[in-house]
């Protein structure tokens, strides 16, 4: 796919570039084998509605995605370093507005390809939260990475976005299983 044209030209080291890897502070943790519920818009409805779903960093524009990382209180980040990021992410979806060729909602996930992964950056470009697409992109997401037989699913969750992730399969401590980060500044202590 081309790359999409949009407010600010971007020089080509930002855009993504297609030799990737595309096949294909609570931590919870779906383990699940299956999705086991329908999906709760389906693509057909997303693109009656002006959207489409993308499942590969083709025509993603970084700049455009660091925009809408920035706008929902995520630090900005190297563009450079986001396309690397995305060159290691195994699975990917986000959601362009048709009209706008913007991404407006994205998520993905990094692992081993078999037994784990762990969900990154789930954003919603404010202008559109609150219209099922956050949603949409995580249900996706849980479906490709169970559909290739991973079933331990994780992510880290601020407090207040726990109630979205619930309703989605995701539990916090399974089975009294805390999630533990390594903090240098513990570490030194
Ligand atoms: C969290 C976020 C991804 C949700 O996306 P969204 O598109 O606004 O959410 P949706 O419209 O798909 O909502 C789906 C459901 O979750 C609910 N929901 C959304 N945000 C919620 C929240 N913070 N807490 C509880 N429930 C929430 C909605 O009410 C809706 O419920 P319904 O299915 O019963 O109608 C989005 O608000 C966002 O980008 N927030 C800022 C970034 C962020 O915090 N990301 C998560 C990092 S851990």
């Amino acid at each position: 796919m081309l790359f999409r044209g949009n407010i600010s030209p971007l020089s080509p080291s930002l855009r993504f570039n297609l030799k990737t890897r595309t096949p294909r502070r609570n931590l919870t943790v779906s383990s699940r084998t299956s999705l086991d519920y329908p999906l709760s818009i389906s693509d057909e409805a997303l693109e009656s509605r002006g959207f489409i779903l993308r499942r590969t960093a083709e025509g993603l524009n970084l700049e455009g995605l660091n925009k809408v990382f920035v706008a929902v209180g995520f630090p900005r980040r190297d563009p450079e370093k986001i396309r690397v990021a995305l060159e290691h992410t195994d699975s990917m979806v986000w959601v362009e507005q048709r009209k706008s060729q913007k991404a407006v909602a994205f998520a993905r996930a990094t692992g081993d390809g078999v037994f784990n992964a762990i969900i990154w950056d789930v954003v919603v470009d404010p202008s559109f939260q609150g219209i099922g697409l956050g949603k949409a992109v995580v249900e996706r997401l849980i479906e490709d990475l169970v559909g290739r037989g991973i079933s331990n699913i994780a992510l880290y969750s601020e407090p207040r976005v726990l109630g979205f992730y619930r309703p989605l399969g995701f539990v916090s401590d399974p089975d009294g299983i805390r999630g533990m980060v390594y903090s240098r500044k513990q570490k030194t202590k």
